[in-house]
C-alpha cells in the first residue's frame, strides 16, 4: 500500500504519481513509464504544486533515458517537451536545467546518472521542506490561527510541503491551533487538497469560499497568512495561485503578517521584478464547467489566469531553507545548489 502523502514514488524504472485530480474522493496512482506520461500528468494537473512539478519532471528525464531507443537528442527532446508543459512554476525549469547539465556532462552510464540526479533532486526538495518547517517555527507565538491559500502540502512537493509543511510542523509543536483554508477557485485545490491534508494531520480546519476572506479577517482573529509560491523575482515580487494578490491586499488592510514559504528552487534570479513572470492562462472550460448551463452560452468571454503576482511590498517575510528573510528581497541568498 502506497503512502498518499508521498505523492511521487520512483520504483527503479517507473514513477508512481498520485493523481491529485481524484482527491479527496479516491486515491488513484498513475504509473508513468515515459517522459510523455509525466508531461501529460503535469499538464492535466494530476501532479501540481511548483516543487512537485520540478521533481516529477526530473524523473521524466530519467524515464526518457531508460527507453530502449534512448539517445542524447531524444532525451533532449523529452526535456524540451517537459519544459513546455506549464510556464509559471520556476521549479520546473530549475529541475530541467539541472538534469540537462547532467546530460551534457555524462558520457557513460547516462541513465544511471540521470536516475541518480532525479533521486537527488527529490531528496534535496524533501530536505528543503524540513528546513523550511524548522525555520518557519520562529514566526509563531502560541496557538495561532492561520489562513492559507491553494494547496502547499506534501502532495505539492517532494517532502512535507512548503507553507502547509510549516503549519503542520508548528501545529505539532502547539504553535498553531487552527487553519482556515480558502476554496481556491476555479480548480479548488484548497477545498480538495488542503482540507484533506489538514484532516490527515489532525489539524482543525475550516473551509471558506475565496470571497469570504475580507469578512473572515474583519470578524475573526487571524494571526498570520502563509502561502507558497510558483516563481519569485529577484526583488521579491511573487507569483502564486490566482487570488493570492487579493489575499495579500486584504492582509495588509487588516495588518495581518503575510508570509511566502518556498524553496530556493522557486527563485528566478534572472527576473528583476514580477512584471516579467510568465503567467499561465488555462482553458475557459475550467470556469464554465462550474456553473451548469454556462458552457452553452457562447457569447460570454472567459479569462482564466492560473496565477497572479503579489508585489514584494505586501510580503512581510519569506521562509526558505536558508531561514527567514525580510525586505529588501534583492539580497536573497543565491541558490546554493
Ligand atoms: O496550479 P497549481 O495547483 O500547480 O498551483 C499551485 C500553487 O499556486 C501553489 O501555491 C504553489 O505551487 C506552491 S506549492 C508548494
Amino acid at each position: 500500500v502506497r503512502d498518499p502523502l508521498n505523492a511521487l514514488q520512483w520504483e527503479g524504472d517507473r514513477l508512481f504519481i498520485l493523481d491529485q485530480r481524484k482527491l479527496p474522493k479516491s486515491i488513484v496512482w498513475i504509473e508513468a513509464r515515459t517522459a510523455e506520461n509525466v508531461a501529460r500528468a503535469i499538464e492535466t494537473l494530476a501532479v501540481r504544486g511548483a516543487p512537485a512539478i520540478g521533481v516529477a519532471a526530473a524523473y521524466g528525464v530519467a524515464l526518457a533515458s531508460l527507453q530502449q531507443n534512448a539517445t542524447i537528442p531524444r532525451i533532449q527532446k523529452a526535456i524540451d517537451r517537459l519544459r513546455s508543459t506549464r510556464p509559471t512554476a520556476f521549479n520546473l525549469f530549475d529541475a530541467l536545467d539541472k538534469m540537462e547539465a547532467v546530460l551534457e556532462l555524462s558520457h557513460d552510464d547516462l541513465s544511471k546518472r540521470l536516475i541518480q540526479a532525479a533521486i537527488q533532486y527529490h531528496q534535496a526538495d524533501r530536505e528543503a521542506c524540513m528546513k523550511m518547517a524548522r525555520a518557519g517555527l520562529k514566526l509563531f507565538g502560541k496557538d495561532e490561527r492561520i489562513l492559507t491559500y491553494c494547496h502547499t502540502g506534501a502532495l505539492a512537493t517532494g517532502g512535507i510541503g512548503t507553507a502547509l509543511g510549516v503549519v503542520k510542523f508548528a501545529f505539532a509543536k502547539s504553535r498553531v491551533c487552527e487553519v482556515y483554508a480558502c476554496e481556491t477557485r476555479p480548480l479548488g485545490q484548497g477545498a480538495r487538497l488542503t482540507v484533506w491534508e489538514c484532516a490527515q494531520a489532525g489539524i482543525p480546519v475550516t473551509l471558506i469560499c475565496d470571497n469570504m476572506i475580507g469578512a473572515l479577517m474583519s470578524t475573526r482573529k487571524i494571526d498570520r497568512v502563509l502561502v507558497g509560491a510558483d516563481r519569485i523575482a529577484r526583488n521579491g515580487d511573487t507569483s502564486n495561485k490566482i487570488g493570492t494578490y487579493t489575499l495579500a491586499v486584504l492582509a495588509a488592510r487588516h495588518k495581518i503578517p503575510f508570509h511566502i514559504v518556498a524553496p530556493m528552487t522557486t527563485i528566478d534570479y534572472s527576473l528583476r521584478s514580477g512584471k516579467a513572470i510568465p503567467i499561465e492562462e488555462r482553458n475557459a472550460d475550467e470556469i464554465t464547467r462550474i456553473t451548469p448551463g454556462l458552457r452553452e452560452q457562447k457569447k460570454i468571454k472567459i479569462w482564466n489566469p492560473a496565477f497572479d503576482v503579489t508585489p514584494a511590498k505586501l510580503i512581510t517575510s519569506f521562509v526558505t531553507e536558508t531561514g527567514i528573510h525580510t525586505p529588501p528581497f534583492a539580497k536573497l541568498p543565491v541558490n546554493p545548489t
